[in-house]
């Protein structure tokens, strides 16, 4: 029986200090050994947002304890951790230093390779965490800093298909939630206040609708609310205002992603038709209902990770680690911190997000 490789994740590019350790079994599939998050919601809390300076002392302070938990959870000993991966990028700087010098002071301490990983290549890689998941398949990435579709054609493979021209979605719900008076991160809350309310109350617009392909757009959705919301009396219409906003959403996403499916299809030749959606706000239980319901229709295989690993954590750094140790890409010990990489380098640098209108 071989040895299968045992890797260390460490993330710490927003407010989440989290570690994992992860394995395989012998018939090749990814186990979760350790989990660890511990999240700086109460910290930011009262400032309506991530405060980059504290963000960054607070995982100083705790970055230590967390890796040691999650060694002590896996039940493995330090000599037995074969590589070491943290994310270096994107995200804020003075965080993302945090995690990737203590990744690296640490793989150089035990004598093992250290792994570079992009976060986002975390997310969408995340769904092999708990599903057999072969590529190529259609990513919709939605997190609290990005909205896109990519075509993932292999490890470090990605063709992006459409991007947010503005806000991300997880931005759009967390300043909703805000002027609805709800502390931040609001996603969450919107999703239950909207339960409550009438979805048809209020008529919201969807920027760029018919057109831009399966670009998306959510800043004009936020001036509306902003308005609506000054007029604002009761807790009624706090939640149908969320529920109307839910709602659009859903329609956004449901016609952009329709678009996504016929280009991924006229760019992959395969049978194999696979949707997986990931980040933040694929927490969202209608969301997720909404585009299962869309898949059938369409004959797609939709596959999302388990709700508790929609939000950033350190397993799914731990997966791109695992991937990348066996094909022996390893970094060096003066990697960079990255606080803008995208996955499709080349789409990145394309004026104005490269879309035509
Ligand atoms: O992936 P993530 O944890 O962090 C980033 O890398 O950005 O995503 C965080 C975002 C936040 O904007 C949060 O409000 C949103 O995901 N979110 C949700 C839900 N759970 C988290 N948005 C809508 N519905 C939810 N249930
Ligand atoms: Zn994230």
């Amino acid at each position: 029986m071989s040895k299968k490789p045992l890797i260390l994740g460490i993330e710490s590019s927003c407010d989440e200090t989290a570690a994992s350790l992860i394995t395989e079994n012998e018939q090749g599939i990814p186990v979760v050994l350790s989990n660890i998050i511990s999240s700086q919601v109460e910290i930011h809390k009262e400032f309506g947002g991530v405060v980059p300076e504290l963000a960054a002392r607070s995982h100083v302070e705790k970055i230590d304890w967390i890796v040691k938990e999650a060694i002590d959870k896996s039940g493995k000993k330090v000599e037995e951790i074969d590589a070491v991966a943290s994310t270096a990028g994107p995200g804020l700087i003075v965080c993302l230093s945090v995690g990737l010098s203590f990744g690296k002071a640490f793989s150089s301490s035990i004598n093992k390779p250290f792994i570079a990983v992009n976060h986002l290549e975390g997310h969408a890689l995340s769904p092999k965490l708990n599903s057999k998941l072969d590529y190529p398949y259609l990513l919709l990435l939605i997190s609290g800093g990005h909205s896109q579709f990519l075509n993932v054609q292999g490890l470090g493979k990605y063709k992006r298909l459409g991007t947010t021209i503005d806000d991300a979605l997880g931005e759009a719900f967390d300043k909703t939630a805000k002027l609805l008076g709800v502390e931040f991160p609001g996603g969450p809350q919107i999703e239950i206040f909207a339960e409550k309310g009438d979805p048809n109350k209020y008529d919201l617009p969807k920027p760029i609708f018919n057109k831009g392909g399966c670009n998306l757009s959510f800043a004009g959705l936020k001036t509306a609310i902003l308005r609506i919301s000054k007029n604002i009396k009761t807790e009624q219409e706090k939640f149908d205002l969320a529920a109307s906003f839910q709602k659009t959403i859903e329609e956004i996403l449901y016609k952009k992603t329709k678009i996504a499916f016929s280009e991924f299809q006229n760019q992959n030749k395969t049978k194999e038709k696979i949707f997986v959606v990931a980040g933040g706000v694929a927490a969202n239980k209608n969301i997720r209902f909404m585009l299962t319901n869309l898949c059938k229709e369409e004959s797609f295989q939709s596959i999302f990770p388990p709700i508790e690993l929609c939000g950033d954590n350190a397993a799914m750094i731990a997966m791109v680690g695992l991937e990348k140790f066996k094909l022996k890409q390893f970094d060096n010990l003066d990697y960079p911190a990255k606080p803008r990489w995208q996955l499709d380098e080349e789409a990145a640098f394309l004026k104005g997000a490269g879309v035509q209108l």
